[in-house]
């Protein structure tokens, strides 16, 4: 039978939303709105990222986040970008960035909603023309008080994500996101500062010829993980890193693949974080048919802790790869 929801390749993000919205009833008008604020954020943060070299945006802070990384300029920027958006749409009480230690409340305390995210994806590729991202995640708020917004908010485990995606900004920009219903990308035309349908109903192949770590924490890798790589090389696997989580995903999205960021044993919990980065990637996973994993657990079965900036480690991909680490893992 045919998909009565099926739009044509072409339709604009804006319609696409608009068509949604009235056919599908659990998609409320502010979840739309949402989904609009961050493609604006995003085409506005493209455009920062297409000139950072001409623009002095490129280079470091000199401030350090939460997480000790040092801040780079577009972090900040992004980071701003989105806040802004977010804030501006009105449908988001607070928002958990990677950037900021505590929850930033947008003023907007009637919003339904609440995003966690990672601004900019990729930061150590900035400077060096290679592609970057930014990932999010979107839940109902719970709390009830009708004040700011708390930390339980955006404490309701994976499961819980009512929408997730992110946007990379590569040879191409695309917008990628699922709301439970499958996974649909769009790809930005910028001389009509649009996003276009481009990929309906994205499914990763089953079963993929690629692994994407980054082998100079070989060394420090648990034993399965080892174990596990080198039978992937013994069956002459493909390498490729890019070392930008949201582009290293993308390709495995699309090839079929396995990314693996394990623990080491200078970060026991391995280095990306929960909330705003192995969430909603692997809420997008599920929903294209592959799987997520922090070693025997899924992704969005791991009980979120009251650190707002957990990490996992992160196992995601095609289906019969991870769980072939899966079943390895201690
Ligand atoms: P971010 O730039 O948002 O801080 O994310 C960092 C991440 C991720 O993009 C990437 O996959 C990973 O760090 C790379 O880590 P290594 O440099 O340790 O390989
Ligand atoms: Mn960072
Ligand atoms: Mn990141
Ligand atoms: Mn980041």
């Amino acid at each position: 039978t045919e998909d009565r929801l099926a739009l044509p390749v072409g339709t604009t993000l804006e319609r696409y939303i608009m068509r949604k919205q009235t056919e599908f009833p659990y998609a409320t008008g502010e979840l739309s709105q949402l989904l609009r604020d961050i493609a604006l954020a995003g085409k506005i943060v493209n455009r920062e990222v297409n000139r950072a070299g001409l623009s002095r945006i490129t280079g470091a802070m000199g401030e350090q986040n939460v997480q000790g990384e040092a801040q780079q300029r577009l972090d900040v920027e992004a980071n701003i970008r989105f806040i802004r958006a977010l804030t501006n749409g009105g449908e988001c009480c607070a928002i958990l960035s990677e950037e900021d230690e505590d929850i930033v409340q947008t003023g907007n305390h009637q919003g339904k909603y609440v995003v966690a995210i990672d601004p900019l994806d990729g930061s150590s590729n900035i400077d060096v023309n290679i592609s970057i991202g930014t990932i999010f995640a979107i839940y109902r708020r719970v709390s009830r008080t009708g004040g700011p917004a708390r930390a339980e908010d955006f404490l309701q485990g994976g499961r819980a994500q009512v929408a997730a995606g992110y946007i990379l900004y590569g040879s191409s920009t695309m917008l990628v996101y699922t709301t439970g219903h499958g996974v649909t990308g769009f790809t930005y035309e910028h001389s009509l500062g649009e996003f276009f349908l481009s990929h309906p109903d994205i499914k990763i192949p089953a079963q993929g010829n690629i692994f994407s770590c980054n082998e100079g924490n070989w060394l420090d890798y648990p034993e399965y993980v080892r174990g596990f790589l080198t039978t992937c090389k013994e069956r002459r696997l493909t390498g490729r890193y890019v070392g930008s989580l949201v582009a290293d995903y993308h390709r495995n999205l699309f090839t079929g693949g396995i990314y693996l960021y394990p623990a080491t044993t200078a970060k026991p919990a391995g280095k990306l974080r929960l909330l705003y980065e192995c969430y909603p990637l692997a809420m997008l996973i599920e929903q294209a048919g592959g799987v997520a994993v922090t070693g025997r657990t899924a992704v969005l079965d791991v009980p979120p802790t009251k650190n707002l900036h957990q990490r996992v480690p992160f196992f995601v991909g095609s289906a019969e790869l991870v769980h072939e680490l899966q079943a390895a893992a201690e």
